[in-house]
This record gives structure tokens, C-alpha cells and sequence, in this order.
């Protein structure tokens, strides 16, 4: 099967039962996207398909014949996008292992809602989960990059 990642369209040897994340680290060499829960609850390993935020560890590859996926190595064209800009400005990460997912989710967030509010925020971001309890700094990096 075929698929678009990160612009360049693919063709995929998996079997269509493969999650996604496996496609997107072993075979397409794209180690941004974590592994970290594996049953679709931590966030870890968000991508977007077609621009909105999905789990790629609950995702069979052969669901996504087509679909145009974006991980974390091509969510810029040009240089950092504009919540990687404001995470670096508000030093978000700690440990750092979460943050590709939670930019991944803020970028989808802000691409459809300019200007969220905080509740906003918080419920677009509920389900990237942070050890590291960064919370604060990401919901100021993400109010950073609506300005
Ligand atoms: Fe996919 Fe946790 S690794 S949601």
C-alpha cells in the first residue's frame, strides 16, 4: 500500500494489521514519535493524519491507504514551526520524552482554533499525559504561538 509521510508519498511492506507508529519509526526511519503506553491513552506517539491528531500505536497501517501523515519531522517545512518556537521560548520540556506528542496535539489545536482558551487548551491537551507534570509551560508555550 501507499501513503504520504511527511510529503513524500511511500510504499509500505507492513501487514495491514502493523500499528502505524511501528511503520513510521522501523520502516520510515522517523524516531520523533514515541512509544509509550501502546493502547492509545498517553499521547506519546501522536501524528496527524490528514491534519488531525491521531494515535499512531492504535492505528493499523492498512486503515490509512492514501492519508497524508505528518509526524513530528515534518510538521515544518520551513525551519520550526511556530509551537516549536514558543516551546524552546518557555523551556517546556523536562525529561522530554512526551513532547513530540504534545506539539504534535497543540499544533492540531491551534490549526483549527486560533486563539483557545485555557479550558480550551486543556481539553484539546487532556489526553497527552506528561511525567514530568509540564503542564503549565505547555499551555504557556501554546497561548506563546496564538499570538
Ligand atoms: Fe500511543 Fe501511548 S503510545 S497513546
Amino acid at each position: 500500500m501507499r501513503m504520504v509521510v511527511n510529503g513524500i508519498e511511500r510504499t509500505i511492506q507492513a501487514s495491514p494489521d502493523t500499528p502505524l507508529l511501528w511503520v513510521i519509526r522501523d520502516e520510515c526511519g522517523l524516531l520523533g514519535t514515541k512509544y509509550g503506553c501502546g493502547i492509545g491513552v498517553c499521547g506519546a506517539c501522536t501524528v496527524h493524519v490528514d491534519h488531525a491528531p491521531l494515535r499512531a500505536c492504535i492505528l493499523p497501517v492498512g486503515s490509512l491507504a492514501g492519508r497524508h501523515i505528518t509526524t513530528i519531522e515534518g510538521l515544518s517545512s520551513d525551519g520550526m514551526h511556530p509551537v516549536q518556537k514558543a516551546w524552546v521560548a518557555e523551556d517546556v520540556p523536562q525529561c522530554g520524552y512526551c513532547q513530540s506528542g504534545q506539539i504534535m496535539s497543540a499544533a492540531a489545536l491551534l490549526a483549527r482554533h486560533r486563539h483557545p482558551s485555557d479550558r480550551e487548551i486543556d481539553a484539546a491537551m487532556a489526553g497527552n499525559l506528561c511525567r514530568c507534570g509540564t503542564y503549565a509551560r505547555i499551555r504557556r508555550a501554546i497561548h506563546r504561538a496564538a499570538r
